[in-house]
């Protein structure tokens, strides 16, 4: 690939998406890959098992606000290509506490810029032609749509949290970037991810953790809110496939042909659990307060608490030019994504379970309480 060889700087290496990005790159790829990463609560360096002495990946724990220290990282690594993933990504936690997601995903996102700039006016031409700036963002930005239609990448940006007001405003920087000093950038707008390795706070992998230990599962409002769901790995191919081949300056929509209200989503998930608990023993045991070892249906568990404020009723992603230009296509639809996601959370326990200490307790119950 484009990177073999050289180094690649991926932020937020430590979340849900950066460590499959990083995954990708490390099994995958001839790259060498920098993970930038301040450790927040989403964080969890068990995500990436491949890297403990990996001889093509380095950790640098920094704040993407910190100017000086990514510029000695620029120094130090002399990257091929920026890949911008880290960010305050839980809508919820925004309408509790925006201060984080201005800090982080605006002021963090231009002092990246800042700072890639200044580094790539230092390149003599060959290696200045080579650098790219990729920024992953999300179809949010978008606003909500009615009953039909699908974002387009020329759709108006109409940003109703103050999550996804922090990633438009990112996304302005990016574009100004590239058409004020000719950085050469790309921004991809994707619709939900799930998959393996998600903190539970999203709302697939918090239904699978809650209905394994009996909690209550809460959906806001009526459940009839639509989201598009996407392949972790899926999305990954399609930054990958943007880094390579994206067309400097443009934007890309990633979308995962999989439109689902939140309730078949839950629901789907409730059949699941019941389904493996009901034919493996070994889980049963490990899960007593799940209701399939009653032989009760986790359905029972779903409670409808009060509705986000502000909550984005529907969106559908129009992926078309991505599929055009870069050759993407979603390799997973959701019913077997679903599956594998639940199966990779029965087989990684330990992963999930310790994560759940006090700050998790706190924020879930807070959740039920809306
Ligand atoms: P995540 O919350 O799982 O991980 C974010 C990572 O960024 C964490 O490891 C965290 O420690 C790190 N981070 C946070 N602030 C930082 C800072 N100031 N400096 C350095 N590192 C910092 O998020 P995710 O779900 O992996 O999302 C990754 C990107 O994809 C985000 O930009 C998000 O907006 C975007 N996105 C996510 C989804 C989704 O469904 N998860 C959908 C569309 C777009
Ligand atoms: P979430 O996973 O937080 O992603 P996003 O807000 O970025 O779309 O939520 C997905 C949908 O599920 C959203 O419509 C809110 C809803 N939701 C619930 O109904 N209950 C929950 O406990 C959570 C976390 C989300």
């Amino acid at each position: 690939m484009r990177y073999d060889g050289t180094v690649v700087f991926v932020t937020g290496g430590a979340g849900f998406i950066g460590s499959a990005v990083i995954r990708h790159f490390l099994d995958h790829t001839g790259a060498f890959v920098v993970n930038i990463d301040k450790l927040t609560y989403a964080s969890n360096r068990c995500s990436i098992p491949q890297a403990a002495g990996h001889p093509r990946y380095a950790f640098a724990e920094l704040d993407i606000c910190n100017e000086n220290g990514l510029r000695a990282l620029f120094e130090c690594y002399r990257p091929a290509a920026v890949m911008n993933l880290a960010a305050e990504s839980h809508v919820d936690r925004s309408i509790d506490g925006p201060g984080e997601f201005i800090q982080t995903n605006i002021v963090g996102t231009f002092t990246l810029l800042q700072e890639s700039l200044h580094y790539w006016r230092s390149l003599m031409s060959a290696r200045s032609e080579a650098f790219r700036f990729l920024h992953v963002s999300t179809d949010e930005v978008y606003g909500s749509l009615g009953a039909s239609g699908l974002f387009t990448e020329a759709t108006a940006y109409a940003p109703n949290s103050p999550y996804s007001a922090s990633k438009a405003s990112s996304d302005h920087l990016v574009r100004a970037y590239h058409e004020t000093y000719g950085l050469d950038t790309t921004v991809t707008n994707c619709s939900n991810n799930y998959g393996p390795y998600q903190f539970p706070e999203k709302l697939i992998p918090l239904t699978i953790v809650n209905i394994l230990l009996g909690k209550p599962l809460p959906v806001y409002g009526d459940g009839l809110q639509v989201r598009d769901w996407l392949h972790v790995e899926d999305h990954c191919a399609a930054i990958t496939l943007a880094l390579r081949s994206g067309r400097p300056g443009e934007v890309y929509n990633v979308g995962g042909n999989s439109e689902t209200t939140n309730m078949e989503i839950v629901r789907t998930l409730c059949g699941l659990v019941d389904e493996a608990l009901g034919a493996r023993a070994e889980l049963r045991a490990a899960f007593p307060n799940s209701p399939a070892v009653q032989a009760m249906p986790s359905v029972g568990l779903i409670t409808h608490v009060r509705d986000r404020l502000g909550h984005d009723r529907r969106y559908a992603i129009d992926y078309a030019k991505a599929a055009a230009e870069l050759g993407y296509a979603p390799a997973r639809d959701l019913a077997m994504g679903l599956r594998a996601t639940l199966d990779w959370y029965l087989a990684n326990t330990r992963w999930w379970q310790a994560l759940l200490g006090r700050d998790y307790a706190d924020w879930l119950e807070k959740n039920y309480k809306r």
